[in-house]
């Protein structure tokens, strides 16, 4: 198994785990989804197909996608009282504290714990999944924006759905750009998996007290919030735009993220185990060009970007300590030319790795894993007497 890792065996589920899923190599700068090369799936496979393949371990025949693609159709209606849920939130709720909310929600409607013995059962909780996570994370941009909640239309194709389900308004019909399609598939495949990042982790971790599969993976939602993990696509392209409004000036800000005083950092760069390229950001700074000149988008914040990307490259500050572009780097500008707000770029990333969060939470219950419980070096006090209070 190439890509399990040693359980310690000090302690059960300690926090490194086994996982046939996804295998990482941080100092080669490689990334498979079950034996698959990235760069292959990226080019050559759709999202739903590596959903299928991450989540049930093989590609699946022309008949599987199309029955896959299909039983997710089963399931692309949400319960109309969860609209009553995402109108008590305010319109400047952030749309990833909107998401991990209703996802959790999403267990009151559904309230059928998943029997993993069970194939049939827990097929059937994947295509739920699929279905209506995309269509409650799409309205967390609806709610922000005023805008009436959309329903998937059958008749399209999943990805091809995000976009209806965002942008689709009563006033007309949406019109679809393949090129845009074809993008946000293709950076949806670079999100579906990641081995045991934080949000993976937290999945399984929640899950293996055998809490629900949508309950975990709203916890999974939170971490991923965070600008140090998923966040970290938005907090890019705060970060160039002060870059752009400050004149353009790069260097300066290599500065600010070497300088020790300093708590702001290089956002999109460094990774905890890749310390080579992080295959993703290669093929999403391919993309990225491609997008923007398809689509005749000329956004002077991707030239900032290549130029920060350039200079740090050749700094030793960064060079002696490995940190290179990563997964978050490019691709807020692609969501930019797409027109997808900055706060909604987290969602997007959760939508992608959507797959490989149920894929994990199903391998840890299959495998019928302990409950997790990490152990600890303990630095405290040593034992001491009890202090009254007329002593303290
Ligand atoms: C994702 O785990 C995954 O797989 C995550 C992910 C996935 O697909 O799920 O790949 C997605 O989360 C990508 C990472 C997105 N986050 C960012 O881009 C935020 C900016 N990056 C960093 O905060 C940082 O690099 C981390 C959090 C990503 C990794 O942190 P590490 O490996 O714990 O690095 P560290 O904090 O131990 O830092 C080592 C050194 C320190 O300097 P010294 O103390 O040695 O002097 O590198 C420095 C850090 O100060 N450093 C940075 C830096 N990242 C690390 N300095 C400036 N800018 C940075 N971005």
């Amino acid at each position: 198994l190439t890509g399990a890792i040693t359980l310690d065996p000090g302690y059960k589920n300690s926090g490194s785990c086994k996982s046939d899923i996804t295998f990482l190599d941080g100092e080669e700068g490689i990334l498979r989804y079950r034996g698959y090369a990235i760069e292959d799936l990226a080019e050559k496979a759709n999202f739903l197909e590596v959903s299928y393949l991450v989540i049930f371990g093989e590609l699946p025949t022309k008949n599987q996608l199309e029955k896959f693609e299909n039983d997710i159709r089963k399931y692309t209606l949400v319960n109309e009282e969860m609209k009553n849920i995402i109108d008590g939130f305010p319109k400047t709720a952030h749309p990833m504290g909107v998401l991990s909310s209703l996802t959790s929600a999403l267990t009151a409607f559904n309230p059928k714990v998943v029997n993993v013995e069970n194939e049939k059962e827990m097929y059937e909780a994947v295509c739920k999944t699929m279905a209506k996570f995309l269509v409650i994370a799409t309205w967390t941009y609806r709610k922000m924006m005023g805008y009436p909640l959309n329903y998937y239309d059958n008749t399209k194709g999943y990805v091809e759905n995000f976009m209806h389900l965002m942008f689709g308004l009563p006033t007309g019909p949406y019109t679809q750009n393949k090129v845009v399609i074809d993008a946000l598939d293709k950076l949806f495949i670079l999100h579906a998996d990641h081995e045991q990042n934080c949000s993976t982790s937290t999945v399984r971790i929640v899950g293996s007290s055998h809490a629900g599969l949508f309950a975990s993976i709203s916890a999974g939602v939170s971490a991923l919030w965070g600008p140090l993990h998923g966040g970290a696509n938005q907090a890019v392209l705060e970060m160039l735009e002060a870059i752009q409004k400050d004149g353009g000036d790069a260097d300066k800000y290599l500065a600010k993220a070497k300088d020790k005083d300093d708590p702001f950092r290089l956002m999109g760069f460094g990774h905890r185990v890749y310390k080579n390229f992080d295959p993703r950001a290669k093929i999403i700074k391919k993309a990225a060009d491609e997008v923007l000149s398809t689509l005749g988008v000329d956004d002077p914040i991707l030239q900032i970007a290549k130029k920060l990307e350039e200079a740090a490259l050749v700094d030793d500050y960064f060079v002696s300590r490995k940190l290179y572009p990563n997964v978050d780097f490019y691709s807020g500008i692609i969501y930019r030319a797409l027109g997808i707000p900055t706060d909604m770029f987290t969602v997007l990333f959760a939508i992608g790795r959507l797959p490989g969060w149920i894929a994990q939470w199903k391998e840890m219950r299959v495998n019928k894993e302990p409950i997790g419980r990490p152990r600890q070096v303990y630095t405290g006090y040593p034992l001491r007497d009890f202090v009254p209070m007329d002593k303290r």
